[in-house]
């Protein structure tokens, strides 16, 4: 499903943030991928949903090679995602039900069918009492879970999820990757960086550790 060959990444004036990365996701499969601050987790991520380009290597997305997509395909690559941001990204002057809206808007989804699906998607996060609040008066964790519901309105065939539970307490934190693992089970692809260890070892799924820029570790 995504597959990094020889990837290596150096932003403008920096040195190599990855350095010959490589590995291989299969449908299906959800892993983590950890690492301490700056081993270059958010950097694969962009890179995945082509936010970043490479320096060198291959990556290759459902048979994509996404070095070769046009400008015009990304649209149609990012249907295929749901991406959960660091910084939740909201936009404040929407509603909760709104933001969640946005992926079924931007891919044309019939009117009618557009409120059920958004409250589904807020049911699964337990957020279906804040739908006509707006971000800035939910706390940092029902933001986060917004942002959750926004990545999965859209059934997408996978999830990129960067620190999904960075702002959660444990239980709520458990409950969410739980949910990352029913979205598996529902046939979703799921990538989830998180620096975590304690709940990440309890998933028992594979974890890929980043070090340097490049894969120290890939335990199932
Ligand atoms: N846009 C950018 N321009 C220049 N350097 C960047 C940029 N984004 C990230 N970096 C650098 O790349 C390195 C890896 O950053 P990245 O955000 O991928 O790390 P991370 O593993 O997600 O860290 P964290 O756990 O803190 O989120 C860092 O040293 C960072 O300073
Ligand atoms: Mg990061």
């Amino acid at each position: 499903m995504l597959h990094f060959d020889h990837v290596s990444k150096r932003y403008p004036g920096g040195s190599d943030v990855l350095a010959d990365l490589s590995f291989s996701i299969a449908e299906g499969e959800l892993v983590f991928l950890t690492g301490r601050s700056g081993a270059g987790k958010t950097t694969v991520l962009k890179l995945s949903a082509l936010i970043e380009r490479g320096t060198r290597g291959q990556i290759v997305f459902d048979g994509e090679n996404l070095a070769r997509i046009p400008l015009g395909r990304i649209p149609f690559l990012r249907r295929k995602l749901g991406l959960i941001f660091q910084d939740y990204r909201l936009l404040n002057d929407r509603t909760v039900h709104d933001n969640v809206a946005l992926p079924l808007i931007i891919g044309g989804y019939p009117q009618r069918e557009i409120g059920s699906r958004v409250r589904a998607a807020l049911d699964k996060v337990g957020l279906l009492d804040k739908e006509k609040k707006y971000p800035l008066v939910l706390s940092g964790g029902e933001q986060q879970r917004v942002g959750i519901a926004r990545a999965v309105v859209h059934k997408p065939r996978m999830i990129l999820a960067d620190e999904p539970t960075g702002n959660l307490d444990p239980d709520l934190s458990a409950d969410i990757m739980a949910l990352f693992e029913r979205f598996r089970q529902v046939g979703s692809t799921v990538l989830i960086a998180s620096h975590d260890l304690q709940l990440i070892s309890r998933m028992q799924s594979r974890i890929l550790r980043l070090e340097n820029g490049a894969l120290a570790e890939d335990v199932s």
